[in-house]
């Protein structure tokens, strides 16, 4: 009858649908939320049961969520790492455990033999970006100060030195002030705050440059209030590209941001599951590309990622 091989359908699609340990850094900011909901919405789109776990920004929590995901001998587990560090050990568990391991997003300082592939950008091009379109817009001539991203993460690490790279061929660049504001808004309003306070009024500052746009979303609130004009006196460049940027600009209060997509589950199920189905030629990063924005483009891209 009908029904009975529908129920045997759902039956068998239900059994073999695949189990997937996901351990994400945390909710610190827009971007990082919007990656975790494309996560789930791609998962759920597939058909995959998403083990979810946000580790707060902790470490010691993203392990303990990975050795649950072993524990419960999930199909494979997707980590996005809150820093580079430490990974080895637990990454010999998966694979003794023969679960297969994806970074996504930020990368890991481990033998790249311990997982199948990483799928993220490349931070490093995205500090040199930075670094161009201010050498550009100051025509080589600048002060800086830097907002950093969690100390110890690939994106700080990458950014930071992509930047440092660019500047050094500009002998009138130089960073003045260097600070880390752990990829947050608060952190970068109280960073900047400091930073107004320690440079009288941030005199002789031609730009800050920003890990992320929420961090400078939060410098451009500490300007703001001390009656600074951030986007006009005090260039900004930031990275990632999410809808407060786009707004900042539009209002004149923000310059360039170079975007991270955020919407990677696609990339990285595609990936997953291909190699869940027996595909072995993935290279050991799938790169995510990425490109600078402006004013000029700011509507179009407010409405291209994020709707009206
Ligand atoms: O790893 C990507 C970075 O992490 C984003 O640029 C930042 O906003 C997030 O916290």
């Amino acid at each position: 009858a009908w029904w009975l091989i529908a129920a045997l359908l759902t039956f068998a699609t239900a059994a073999s649908a695949e189990t997937i340990g996901f351990s994400q850094v945390g909710a610190e900011n827009e971007w990082r939320t919007a990656f975790s909901a494309d996560m789930k919405a791609e998962a759920k789109a597939r058909g995959i049961n998403l083990l979810f776990d946000d580790a707060q920004g902790s470490l010691d929590r993203q392990f303990a969520a990975v050795g649950r995901f072993i524990a419960e001998h999930v199909d494979a587990i997707i980590i996005a790492p809150v820093v580079v560090t430490g990974w080895t050990p637990v990454l010999k568990e998966a694979q003794a455990a023969h679960i297969p391991v994806f970074i996504a997003d930020r990368s890991v300082d481990a033998d790249p033999s311990l997982f199948v592939a990483r799928i993220g950008n490349d931070t490093n091009l995205e500090g040199r970006l930075a670094a161009a379109w201010l050498a550009q817009a100051s025509r080589g001539r600048c002060a800086i100060v830097e907002l950093r991203g969690t100390p110890g993460s690939a994106p700080a690490i990458g950014r930071r030195t992509g930047f440092a790279a660019v500047i050094a061929q500009f002998p009138a660049m130089r960073i003045i002030r260097s600070e880390s504001g752990n990829f947050t808004e608060e952190s970068g309003q109280r960073v900047m705050t400091d930073f107004i306070v320690s440079t009288d009024r941030l005199k002789g500052v031609c730009a800050v440059w920003s890990h992320n746009d929420t961090m400078l979303i939060g410098a451009i609130k500490a300007m703001k209030a001390a009656g600074l004009r951030p986007g006009k006196d005090i260039l900004t460049i930031s990275v990632d590209g999410v809808p407060d940027i786009y707004r900042a600009m539009l209002a004149g209060d923000a310059n360039a941001s170079v975007e991270v997509k955020s919407d990677i589950g696609k990339y990285t199920f595609d990936v997953v599951q291909g190699y869940l189905h027996g595909r072995r030629d993935y290279p050991k990063w799938v790169v995510i590309p990425t490109d600078l924005h402006t004013p000029q483009d700011a509507a179009q891209m407010l409405e291209r990622r994020y709707g009206p």
